[in-house]
């Protein structure tokens, strides 16, 4: 199969031209809500909420704390900037296939986006990274595109795409900074956020402490199962990226194994180990801490829309 897939653009597009009032049909930034982040979209006014389900090519968001809407509004001061944004992500590991994950971010390209801030849920690897703090990601690694799932394999959609896409400067400089003067404009103050290095894993599987210790070993500071096909695909369209890590748990790496044989020894001896339960990552911990910095993500979202539209 050499021809490339047959994405249904036009479609998706006249639907949303039918749904929007004029001021919404051109959105300046795109959004990306993150697990327990939807509430993003509060901050928008005038809002249009588009169900996934009524726009062709979308898929379905099955995870709890996602919804399944693309928000329309307006942003900021005076009039205000037009901006929309994906209420649930689409993940692989939902069954979506990797153009179906992206492709919202391709729709969002031809409505006349120039800018997507994407935010997520992860894990810390780093230990100095702790939970609640906010990642301003600098780069990424991602075993998955290096090992067959890259959301441009196959046939371009366009040819007037580069063939090898370079992601030496994924992330926009320039809205990184915007993410740090926003903190100090809300006086969060510069150490609100953190910079770091995200690793893209598929899921829907915790790491193990072995798998947690190589990517931490690899360099990167957190991890999570989203965000980096967005990265790639928003790329490819030519948007200026930023990544915005929620840390919601610790990825657990003990330094060293509890040793069974030392324990049954142990016992033997008449000395018997008693030991606590291990901690466990849980979904229901990464809705928490969302759901509990919401209200900091969306001021920050906020004002980096506004820097956006006053740059
Ligand atoms: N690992 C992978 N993805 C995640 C995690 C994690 O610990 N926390 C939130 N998303």
């Amino acid at each position: 199969e050499h021809a490339p897939e047959s994405l249904p653009f036009d479609e998706t597009l006249t639907t949303l031209r039918s749904v929007l009032p004029e001021k919404l049909r051109q959105p300046h930034v795109g959004i990306v809500c993150g697990s327990g982040l939807h509430t993003l979209a509060a901050a928008f006014r005038e809002v249009v909420e588009v169900p996934y389900s009524t726009l062709a090519g979308f898929g379905k968001s099955t995870v709890p704390g996602h919804k399944s809407s693309l928000a329309f509004g307006l942003v900021g001061p005076g009039e205000g900037v037009p901006v929309v944004a994906m209420l649930g992500r689409l993940h692989p590991y939902e069954g979506h296939k990797l153009s179906t994950v992206v492709y919202p971010i391709r729709v969002m390209a031809r409505l006349g986006v120039r800018n997507l801030i994407i935010t997520n849920a992860a894990g810390a690897l780093n230990p100095n990274i702790d939970v609640g703090t906010i990642v301003v990601i600098q780069d990424h690694i991602a075993f998955p595109n290096l090992t067959g799932m890259n959301p441009l394999l196959g046939p371009q959609i366009d040819s007037k795409y580069p063939r090898f896409l370079p992601l030496s400067s994924a992330y926009s400089v320039t809205l990184r900074r915007f993410a740090f003067l926003a903190a100090h404009k809300l006086q969060l103050g510069l150490n609100a956020l953190t910079e770091g290095v995200y690793a893209w894993v598929s899921g829907p599987t915790y790491e193990t402490p072995a798998e947690g210790r190589m990517l931490r070993n690899s360099g990167a500071d957190v991890v999570g199962m989203s965000t980096i096909p967005e990265v790639v695909a928003g790329k490819e369209e030519g948007l200026d990226v930023l990544v915005l890590s929620l840390v919601t748990n610790k990825v657990v790496i003990p330094d060293q194994y509890r040793s069974i044989k030392e324990e049954v020894e142990a016992e033997l001896a008449g000395n018997p180990v008693i030991r606590q339960d291990e901690a466990q990552v849980s979904h229901e911990e990464v809705l928490l801490i969302g759901k509990q910095k919401a209200e900091v993500m969306k001021g920050l979202v906020e004002k980096i829309v506004e820097l956006i539209a006053a740059s």
